[in-house]
């Protein structure tokens, strides 16, 4: 067989995720500081778990709906509602935000369109816009990651159809503040883009509230994205919802027909159970974790923002590493496993902690990572 004759540009083009490659050379570790999960440290709570297995044992498990069952649907909506004092017009249950995101794009992009992507940004943003034949165009963050909101006018062509936009955002943690969700919706309506607003992380905030979402700035033109993979640790789960503009969400719901055809039944009916436990627990601990790294860090040398929410760390690497990928490579070596900052840029110097981790590691991966700042 010519293989290589027959695998299409789009899969043969891409390259294996950064990240993936890390956990390949952590598989020759045997006990490493393990500093690059992007999930969060603690279990399904165990009442969404029996929520699960009693829709498994009574039967729960054939296709639902492609739009999700009619219960979570409206859960979805009333959460939003109470959460961004904002009811979205229509919901989509989706197969994570990762599902989301594969739809809102396909939905939106034509081959040679234009997509204004956050860099850093979340490792598939470029690749799901390659996937659908259309060009990220990168609008840049560094050094504190938030939307210069100004800077996007020069990018702005007749092909471009869609911002993305996170809030807080993976790598960097960062949340965008009021005035900047403000003005981002604002310049969207002017040109009269489409906003992909990725809010995975919505409840992960160190401010005290909800992150607000962009959809209550725009909500004519935005599909919203969340889901349950970071605040109930479903990750294996797949449960995520869009809501926003009905004809959007219409057309998301006929290419999940075609696509993903449902989320999973039994882990539809576990959402809602997921809804009614919170992270009220989790959150503070986690506050504590980022306050521990982020002042071992800088006493260390190294620049580092204070994320807003989310569960990472973005420092730039100390000046005596050539960039992002050396340094990690270095921290391997060490037993220490991070995430180089060209899997979620295009630049190559910094690099990613996820703090989701018990406080013995991160005293262990800062114990290393002075080490190599000295
Ligand atoms: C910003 C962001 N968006 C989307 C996802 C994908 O989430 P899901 O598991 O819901 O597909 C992740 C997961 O790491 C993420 O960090």
């Amino acid at each position: 067989m010519d293989w290589a004759r027959l695998v299409a540009q789009r899969a043969a083009g891409l390259e294996a995720s950064g990240i993936r490659k890390i956990f390949d050379l952590a598989a020759t570790l045997k006990d490493p500081v393990n500093l690059s999960i992007g999930q969060p440290d603690f279990d399904v709570p165990e009442p969404v778990k029996e929520t699960a297995a009693a829709a498994l044992r009574e039967g729960f498990n054939r296709y639902t709906p492609s739009g999700g069952i009619p219960e979570l649907r409206k859960a979805v909506i009333a959460r939003f509602e109470k959460l961004h004092g904002t009811r979205p017009e229509d919901v989509l249950i989706t197969s994570g935000v990762s599902g989301g995101l594969t739809l809102a794009l396909l939905a939106l992009v034509n081959p040679g369109d234009e997509v204004l992507v956050p860099d850093p940004y979340f490792v598939s943003y470029k690749h799901l816009t390659g996937l659908c034949g259309g060009t990220p165009v990168y609008y840049d963050t560094y050094p504190n990651f938030t939307v210069k909101v100004p800077a996007l006018e020069k990018l702005v062509t007749p092909r471009t159809k869609v911002i993305l936009a996170m809030s807080p955002g993976n790598p960097t943690g960062a949340c965008l503040d009021d005035s900047t969700k403000r003005e981002l919706a604002e310049f969207a309506r002017r040109k009269g883009l489409a906003l992909i607003s990725d809010e995975i992380y919505e409840l992960f905030t160190y401010g005290g509230s909800a992150d607000r979402s962009l959809l209550a700035y725009y909500p004519e033109g935005t599909v919203s994205l969340s889901g349950l993979s970071k605040t109930a640790s479903m990750t294996g789960w797949r449960v995520g919802w869009a809501v926003g503009p009905k004809v959007l969400i219409d057309q998301m719901t006929k290419l999940q027909q075609f696509t993903f055809v449902c989320a999973p039944s039994f882990a539809q009916k576990a959402a809602l159970s997921a809804f009614e436990s919170d992270l009220s627990a989790a959150v503070p601990l986690y506050r504590q974790k980022r306050d521990f790294l982020v002042q071992g860090l800088r006493s260390a040398g190294y620049e580092v923002n204070e994320p807003g929410g989310a569960f990472y760390l973005f420092p730039r690497v100390p000046p005596k590493y050539p960039s992002g990928q050396a340094f990690v490579e270095e921290a391997v070596r060490r037993e220490l496993l991070l995430v180089p900052g060209n899997v979620f840029s295009e630049r190559d110097t910094h690099f990613r902690i996820s703090f989701a981790a018990p406080d013995a590691k991160l005293e262990a991966g800062l114990r290393i990572m002075r080490e190599m700042a000295r």
